[in-house]
């Protein structure tokens, strides 16, 4: 049938030559962890930590990171080896063309386009709440009619517009950006850490697991979905409370995935691509739990602030200062996830639009920058618009649904592709396989459950749009399909595409 059909590896290699879609490969293993780290850590632990430790888990929301860290560890290493098989741009979206189908890697795509789009302007919007802080303590008030929150964002605008144009520019001059700022973003995290570690109050651990209670905040839409279809009461805390935790604060590792996008513009992928992926996830791993029990410590999870918990710490133990470096820190921090995040849904993009998924003519490299300017633009602008027109500010939970789909389906084709293609050299290898990739799907599978059923039907609706425009054009216009159809396919894209 149409839609299952696959496209092979080579296939995929070798289009990546066609002159019209090549993109420069310039990137070694460091640039690829420090553009992992540059994406994970984020809107996640800047701001979500506090919301989960007050709300679901208290101090043992250091175990939802362990949990979460888990997860994506199953998932890393399955990204690892698609990435290590398949060093074509598109990430997952290629993995499955090449082992579950078309219909399956459009869904993929789809769900990608969700993580990526979605989450830079989640951040975008998070970035600009600490940037008008930041302003402010320099005594820079932004005007309240273009402030954060009201009908026009202009700081989460000027953002993407600025970082749209620098990545239409190169991909190394935006990593060379990109350095600067995850330095100062490790620094800052560092700091938290050691300068944290003395106020560290041993009582405010106990108990470690709050009791779990009845939710009253949790009714109706706003309840996890298995809570809902078991029919359970909804309680936080406790150790249920400890699993939504970990779905909700997995958006804190969102990004390792992203590493993989850039599989063309690596200069050696089979080595490097398993390096970054996993390397950035482990250091990133290491920070987070460091850091939560840190904040637990300082402050009773009680009274942790759902907003800006790591500066409100330090301004609780008397140190208003540190708070205001650790606002620098979280401005520096955001703007690298949200340029790596329009780095990732355009290297997407145009993974679909050379498959002619979507048009063609979207995809086309500029011969001077090597990457592909017009969709760079396109995609920038969207954003750009989401980010600063509504109010998404609290949607990370679409963007994990939306990741979390993408790791299911991505570890369960790693068996698959092996049993279709053995003959194929893989640099990296997921270890127990097929027993480890299932359980990274069961894991992704069992935290998305944990999420609202709020966010169940938005996905829902998402996902019946990504079918509509496949029927409608993917499904008749891809590369596949005309050859399945013996129409000749040239390398180029028909005038009028
Ligand atoms: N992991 C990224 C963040 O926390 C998306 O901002």
């Amino acid at each position: 049938m149409g839609v299952m059909r696959t496209k092979s590896i080579e296939q995929s290699i070798q289009e990546t030559d066609e002159p019209e879609y090549q993109l420069k490969k310039k990137l070694g293993a460091l640039d690829l962890t420090v553009f992992g780290i540059g994406v994970i850590i984020g809107a996640g632990i800047f701001t979500l930590t506090g919301r989960a430790a007050a709300d679901y888990a208290g101090p043992s929301i250091a175990l939802s990171f362990v949990l979460a860290a888990v997860c994506c560890g199953l998932a890393a290493l399955c990204y690892a080896e698609f990435a290590s098989t398949v060093p074509v741009s598109g990430s997952a979206y290629t993995f499955s063309y090449a082992s579950l189908g078309e219909l399956v890697a459009w869904i993929i795509g789809w769900d990608l386009l969700l993580e990526l789009m979605l989450g830079a302007s989640v951040v975008a919007q998070g970035w600009s709440q600490y940037a008008t802080l930041f302003l402010d303590k320099l005594g820079i008030t932004v005007p309240e009619a273009v402030a954060p929150g009201s009908a026009f964002d202009l700081p989460a605008f000027v953002l993407v517009v600025v970082l749209t144009a620098l990545i239409a520019i190169g991909i190394k001059e935006s990593l060379r950006v990109n350095l600067v700022l995850v330095a100062v973003k490790l620094f800052v995290v560092l700091f938290v850490i050691i300068a944290g570690l003395g106020f560290v109050n041993g009582a405010n651990y106990s108990p470690f697991i709050p009791p779990s209670q009845a939710g009253e905040a949790v009714d109706g839409i706003q309840a996890p979905l298995i809570q809902v279809l078991f029919g359970l009461e909804p309680t936080t805390f406790g150790v249920l409370g400890i699993v939504s935790g970990a779905a909700i604060v997995f958006f804190a590792y969102i990004g390792f995935d992203v590493v993989a996008t850039t599989a063309e513009e690596a200069r050696n992928p089979q080595r490097d691509l398993p390096i970054g992926i996993i390397g950035s996830l482990v250091i990133c791993t290491v920070l987070y739990v460091a850091t939560t029990l840190v904040i637990t410590g300082m402050v009773k999870y009680d009274q942790i602030d759902p907003e800006a918990a790591l500066a409100t710490a330090f301004e609780a133990v008397g140190k208003p200062g540190y708070a205001t470096l650790i606002a620098a820190g979280a401005v520096a921090g955001l703007m690298t996830v949200v340029m790596t995040l329009i780095i990732g849904a355009t290297r997407v993009t145009f993974a679909m639009s050379r498959d002619w998924l979507l048009p063609p003519a979207l995809g086309r490299t500029n011969p001077r920058t090597g990457t592909p300017v017009r969709l760079t633009l396109i995609i920038g602008t969207v954003i750009a618009l989401v980010a600063s027109l509504t109010p998404i500010g609290k949607l990370e939970e679409m963007v994990n649904i939306g990741t979390l789909s993408a790791f299911a389906l991505v570890s369960l084709a790693v068996p698959v592709l092996r049993k279709r293609r053995p003959d194929l050299k893989r640099a990296f290898t997921v270890p127990f396989s097929p027993v480890l990739p299932v359980i990274a799907a069961l894991i992704s599978i069992y935290l998305m459950l944990n999420l609202s059923v709020e966010t169940w039907l938005r996905f829902i609706v998402w996902m019946a749009l990504g079918f509509v425009i496949y029927f409608l054009y993917g499904v008749r216009s891809s590369r596949l399909a005309r050859k399945d159809r013996d129409e000749p396919v040239p390398a180029r894209e028909p005038a009028d595409a």
